[in-house]
């Protein structure tokens, strides 16, 4: 048996801000962005909440998928920018949803959250727990970015991604491996510090809440060591070349990381799609919704061969071998 991911969906909160508009908040400028970067736009809520996202891409998953809210057995939402504490997004979206027997969490992954999704519905179904199970990434991020932080806020949108998985009988379809990973030891390079304990007995005064902050050169370096490597880990013990993946969906956090990983492939660039132009990096979102993209514009091909990454806070890293 093997779990196959029946639907995507996604939604993107509707202002869109440009590096423009950006350079008027911030000493930055359109072209040290697109370099540096190749974002060029990122969608921001304004007044859009995270449980809207994930809910309209949820609605747009199921669709997809022909699958009904009441059917789904497990809903996974990674987010690191919910809109409460408690309870977890995913206990708001199941109760949106409707779906009554699901098993909601969260897991607050970061951008490698959804492939991490993947991997505990790949578990559910195939330990037959679940038929059907949503993973959904969905992130406001633009709350938790210090706007006045050039070397953070440029980078980051909003929006949600969701897969819609369940199980096959087929065995040559569906995820036939993932790899999901941390390097705890690095995990100071990206950061958002919670509340400092203050309360009567500590001695400390309530700090005021933190922003994101990360140390991009070595989320870089992170990045392009360990998603080549895992890819090569994932697919060797199958006997599957690379050179046999149709495309490679990585997590949209800069084209210069998607060129270095293609290059140290040796695979042509035309095989790793990119969104970021238009997203920025939407942390646990990102892959779905590249996926989805895809979807929408019927590129994603029964029986073709995906590699789907996810890299960032942890240091957490996860790489899935799909064939769609
Ligand atoms: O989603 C989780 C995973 N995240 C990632 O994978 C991100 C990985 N890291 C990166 O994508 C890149 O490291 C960044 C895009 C974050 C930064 O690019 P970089 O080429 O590593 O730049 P840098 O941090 O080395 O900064 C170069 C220069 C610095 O100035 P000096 O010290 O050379 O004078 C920065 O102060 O660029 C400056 N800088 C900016 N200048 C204009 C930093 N941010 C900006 C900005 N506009 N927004």
């Amino acid at each position: 048996m093997k779990t196959v991911i029946l639907g995507t969906g996604s939604a993107l909160p509707e202002k869109v801000v440009s590096n423009d508009d950006l350079s008027k908040l911030v000493d930055t400028s359109d072209e040290w962005i697109r370099q540096r970067t190749g974002i060029v736009t990122r969608h921001i809520c304004v007044n859009e909440t995270a449980l809207d996202l994930a809910l309209e891409a949820a609605k747009n998953g199921l669709e997809n998928a022909g699958v009904a809210p009441e059917d789904l057995d497990l809903i996974v939402v990674s987010t690191v920018s919910s809109d409460y504490r408690f309870p977890g997004l995913a206990c708001q979206l199941q109760e949106a949803l409707g779906c009554k027997k699901a098993m909601p969490f969260d897991i607050p992954v970061g951008c490698a959250g959804c492939v991490y999704g993947l991997d505990i519905a790949d578990a559910f179904i195939k330990s037959g727990k679940a038929k059907y199970a949503l993973v959904m990434g969905a992130e406001a991020l633009s709350k938790v970015m210090d706007w006045t932080d050039r070397s953070m806020c440029v980078l980051f949108g909003d929006g949600a991604g969701c897969f819609v998985v369940g199980a096959s009988e087929d065995d040559s379809r569906g995820i036939q491996a993932i790899l999901a990973r941390g390097e705890g030891a690095n995990g100071d390079a990206l950061v958002m510090k919670d509340r400092e304990i203050a309360n009567p007995w500590s001695g400390k005064k309530e700090a005021p809440l933190d922003y994101a902050k990360m140390d991009g050169q070595a989320v870089f370096k992170f990045a392009c060591k360990r998603v080549p490597e895992s890819i090569n880990e994932l697919l060797k013990p199958l006997g599957v070349s690379v050179d046999e993946i149709d495309k490679f969906f990585l997590h949209q956090a800069n084209y210069r990381i998607v060129e270095a990983v293609a290059r140290m492939m040796k695979q042509p660039i035309e095989k790793f799609p990119t969104n970021m132009d238009h997203v920025g990096n939407i942390s646990a979102a990102s892959v779905p919704r590249i996926m989805d993209e895809y979807n929408q514009q019927g590129l994603l091909k029964r029986g073709e061969k995906y590699i789907l990454c996810g890299f960032g806070a942890g240091l957490a890293y996860a790489t899935a071998y799909v064939v769609y």
